[in-house]
């Protein structure tokens, strides 16, 4: 049995994660969404912007299955606080901070923008606003996930995968203390 050891002392193995998207869902429906960016940006070059950590993995497969001139750069935030202090472990405290800006400037480019999952929604709006200001040709977002249930500012990805019930998931690039981002699958962690 493969056990993890998490900073909140909680020792969950594998076994107690119950598969909320297996990884040919996942698999399917990155491919739709590639084919329906390649649909929309038809005849133009495109640059992904994947989130760090969480959506690297969604944007590894993503990018592969879109047939257009494209390039990716990755942007880094962080809550201010420590997360698993509070009452949640996915409640941010709500400030959010620039960890790693992208490499180059985004003026006039067709920016798309992928992230692992929207939740309350401040990461993204903080993001938005920060990507903005580079006045991009156009801006889009694809999130892999959506948690509508626990939005706190009202913001909308262009592109959703799936949308989920208010659980914390984990897997495919998605965390719990930094582990289980190798499971191919999303799973679902017991209430913590
Ligand atoms: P938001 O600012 O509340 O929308 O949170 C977005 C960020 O919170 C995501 O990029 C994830 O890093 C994290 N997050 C929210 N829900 C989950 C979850 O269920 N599992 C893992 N990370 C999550
Ligand atoms: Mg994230």
């Amino acid at each position: 049995m493969w056990w993890v050891w998490c900073e909140s002392v909680r020792c969950l193995s594998v076994n107690q994660l119950e598969v909320l998207i297996s990884r040919e869902q996942i698999a399917s429906r990155v491919s739709e969404i590639g084919k329906q960016i390649t649909s929309d940006s038809a005849g133009e070059p495109v640059i992904f912007v994947g989130v760090l950590k969480g959506a690297a993995v969604f944007l590894s497969d993503l990018v592969r299955q879109v047939k257009l001139d494209a390039t990716f750069d990755f942007i880094g935030v962080a809550s201010y606080g420590n997360p698993v202090q509070q009452g949640n472990i996915w409640d941010s405290t709500g400030e959010v901070r620039l960890t790693k800006d992208v490499d180059r400037s985004l003026r006039d480019k067709n920016v798309i923008l992928v992230e692992d999952i929207l939740d309350t929604g401040l990461t993204l709006t903080f993001i938005k606003r920060l990507l903005l200001g580079h006045r991009p040709n156009s801006f889009r977002v694809a999130v892999l996930l959506d948690k509508p249930s626990r939005r706190k500012l009202a913001i909308q990805a262009d592109y959703v995968g799936f949308t989920i019930p208010d659980k914390f998931v984990v897997g495919y690039g998605l965390d719990y203390a930094e582990q289980y981002r190798n499971l191919p699958d999303i799973c679902v962690v017991p209430d913590v």
